[in-house]
């Protein structure tokens, strides 16, 4: 049994999880986190030097409290996992940097892993051991990405957006409403109030025979309906919530299951910010119970960015022996996943 701590600093979030993994799988200990988002919100984004600064006030406190959520110590650990990339640059070197010193402080193993990997691997938290193979659909501010997972330290990449992330989108669409940032969340509960099939919004790349994804038509498609109203008073906020929602969760799961039936694989995890959007789980699950396939979705507070899912992946990498990173690995803000 060995205790893996992991360190995520990749945007906004400082998170500072703690893993127990014995021979039946890892269990969490804690899950510390602090949010930069409200520092962010009024700039409707998030801003790259606020995010860096926070990560540096926050990394000492929130790993004190994870330490004692999980009643151990400094001494007790045995690895130490850091997101590598990708990522706002500034903001990853705050936890590489913290994860070297505590690595070398304490004399024990550095793993670097890459965030998306994580965001697959934190599910081994909550539903055991990955299967040998599965599809893994990725979809967060930064990212949307279809990727078989053979290799759980490094997915495949089967498609990409070729535009926005899915998570974006969502944050786009929340500004043009007014709705404040982060959008996704807001969006998901203002729709559960609408009607779905109130709009016929475009499915982007829908019937292309990729894998890829593409999200920006949709924002425009929104923004241009909703100039078709001379006062914004008459908008039907809900159901453009639920109808731009719909079309994302549509296009996500028809190519995530789509993937998983060309590849012969019968396990579909989907992981980051936006597998917390409730009509994505709902439909994923329909079409993944209608297709014979088993469905794998963390509990939202695991989908959005955590230390958890890095500790999570590290424990995988400690468990299989593998190579430790050196102590001056860097911080990548670009780090694409092999195709
Ligand atoms: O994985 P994450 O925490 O950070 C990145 O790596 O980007 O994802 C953040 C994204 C934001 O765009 C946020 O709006 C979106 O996830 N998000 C959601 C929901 N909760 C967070 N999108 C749709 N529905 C939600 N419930
Ligand atoms: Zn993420």
């Amino acid at each position: 049994m060995s205790l893996v701590l992991g360190l995520e600093t990749s945007c906004d979030e400082t998170g500072i999880g703690i893993v127990r993994s014995g021979p039946d799988g890892a269990v969490l200990l804690a899950d510390a986190i602090a949010s930069s988002a409200p520092e962010h919100a009024r700039y409707g984004g998030v801003v790259p030097e606020v995010a860096s600064r926070a990560h540096v006030e926050a990394m000492l406190p929130t790993l004190e409290r994870a330490l004692a959520t999980a009643g151990c110590s400094l001494a007790d650990i045995d690895a130490v996992a850091v997101t590598g990339g990708p990522g706002l640059a500034g903001a990853l070197l705050v936890g590489v940097a913290a994860a070297k010193a505590l690595a070398a402080g304490l004399d024990k193993p550095l793993y670097g892993v890459h965030h998306l990997a994580a965001h697959v691997a934190v599910d081994t938290l909550e539903h055991g051991p990955l299967p040998d193979a599965c599809v893994g659909l990725l979809v967060s501010g930064g990212h949307s990405s279809l990727v078989a997972v053979e290799d759980p330290a490094a997915p495949r990449v089967l498609g990409e957006t070729v535009d926005d992330a899915a998570g974006e989108a969502f944050d786009k669409v929340a500004r043009l409403l007014d709705l404040g940032f982060p959008g996704g969340p807001v969006v998901d509960r203002v729709a559960g109030d609408g009607n779905p099939l109130a709009i016929a919004f475009p499915r982007g790349k829908h019937d292309d025979g990729s894998y890829d994804f593409s999200f920006s038509g949709l924002k425009t498609a929104v923004a241009r309906w909703l100039a078709a109203y001379p006062d914004a008073r008459d908008v039907p906020v809900a159901d453009v919530c639920a109808s731009f929602q719909e079309a994302v969760a549509d296009v996500l799961t028809a190519k995530a299951i789509r993937a998983c039936q060309d590849f012969g694989y019968d396990t579909l995890v989907i992981g980051g910010g936006v597998a917390a959007n409730s009509r994505l789980r709902g439909l994923a699950q329909t079409r993944c119970d209608a297709a014979g396939l088993r469905l794998r979705v963390p509990r939202p507070g695991l989908c959005t960015d955590n230390g958890a899912m890095v500790a999570a992946l590290g424990a995988i990498l400690v468990g299989r022996g593998a190579t430790p990173s050196r102590l001056d690995m860097p911080a990548r803000s670009t780090l694409p996943l092999p195709h």
